[in-house]
């Protein structure tokens, strides 16, 4: 059976992963933070390097996600040292063990319009990969960096790794739905954000499916996100009024289709989002 290394297992996301590669893979935790599940757990700081490559040894995978999830709370130096040197450690201790893939958790922030404090709109909607990335934040800043590292890492070891750029992560958690409902009665506040998101269940789908592809030599860099936007109100009204310079491609915007598109984890991952905006709020998660 395989080994995955999970950085970041006890947050947010990584629980959820934790127990969607539980049911295939021995998972080992490697967070800062004891999980409060039963799991095999190796306490650590992704920034002590040695101690990295102590934990990495006889693993088959690492999925790293264990970061600073957002630019607010933290200054921005601790933010980049945190994310862009944990990576950089966590790729070099893959290198020295022979680890043969590496999935990274990635961001839409890459795109810089999140947390933008000057005017960055789209270019064009849908937004895919081929969109330029840019960043003004020290998060985004950071995840941009990240991906740059992982290609290195491939270019020099052939290490197969791959960036999901995931939007806002929306767990079925009832403090969260609540959180949520705030954000869909303001909606018109979060225009930044593109009203894109992701369920956390096809996220950690997302993740497995990262992990179970076996290619050599390979670096990527997808966006995964749920196919429609969490308003609940037509793509291409909120593109007319908030972003009015935006190129709607080919004029087609069906119904409330995400502003970002996840098609080429479709083609390429096979990945399929299972889960719409009702289900964040449907189901209650016992995670
Ligand atoms: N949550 C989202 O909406 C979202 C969206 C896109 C990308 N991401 C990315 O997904 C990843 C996970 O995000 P999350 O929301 O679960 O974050 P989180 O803060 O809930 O979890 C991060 C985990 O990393 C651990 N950690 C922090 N510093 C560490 C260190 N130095 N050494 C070891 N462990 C450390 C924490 O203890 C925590 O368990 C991050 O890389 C984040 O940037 C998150």
């Amino acid at each position: 059976m395989k080994t995955i290394l999970v950085t970041g297992g006890n947050g947010l996301l990584g629980r959820y992963v934790v127990r969607i590669l539980g049911e295939r893979y021995r998972v080992v935790v490697l967070d800062k933070k004891q999980p409060r599940v039963s799991v095999e757990y190796q306490q650590g700081d992704v920034l002590d390097l040695t101690a990295m490559i102590k934990h990495t040894h006889g693993v088959d995978a690492i999925v790293h996600l264990a970061a600073i999830p957002h630019p607010l709370d933290h200054p921005a130096e601790e933010v980049v040292y945190l994310n862009v040197m944990g990576t950089c450690n966590m790729l070099e201790a893959a290198a020295r063990n022979n680890v043969r893939t590496f999935v990274f958790a990635s961001s839409e922030s890459t795109l810089g319009f999140a947390f933008a404090e000057r005017k960055n709109h789209p270019d064009y909607i849908p937004i895919d990969e081929e969109h330029p990335l840019r960043p003004q934040d020290p998060y985004g800043m950071s995840k941009v960096l990240c991906e740059e590292m992982c290609k290195t890492y491939t270019r020099r070891y052939g290490i197969q790794t791959i960036c999901l750029r995931m939007p806002w992560v929306w767990v079925p958690e009832p403090d969260d739905q609540k959180f949520y409902r705030t954000l869909i009665n303001d909606y018109p506040k979060w225009y930044k954000n593109l009203w894109a998101f992701i369920h956390v269940l096809d996220a950690a789908d997302a993740f497995a499916l990262a992990v179970e592809r076996d290619y050599h030599d390979e670096h990527q860099a997808w966006f995964i996100t749920a196919d429609e936007n969490w308003t609940g109100i037509a793509s291409i009204e909120l593109v007319r009024k908030f972003f009015p310079d935006t190129i709607i491609y080919k004029n087609r915007l069906p119904g409330t289709t995400s502003l970002i598109t996840g098609n080429r984890a479709k083609t390429e991952l096979g990945f399929r989002p299972k889960r719409t905006i009702d289900d964040v709020f449907s189901s209650v998660s016992s995670s």
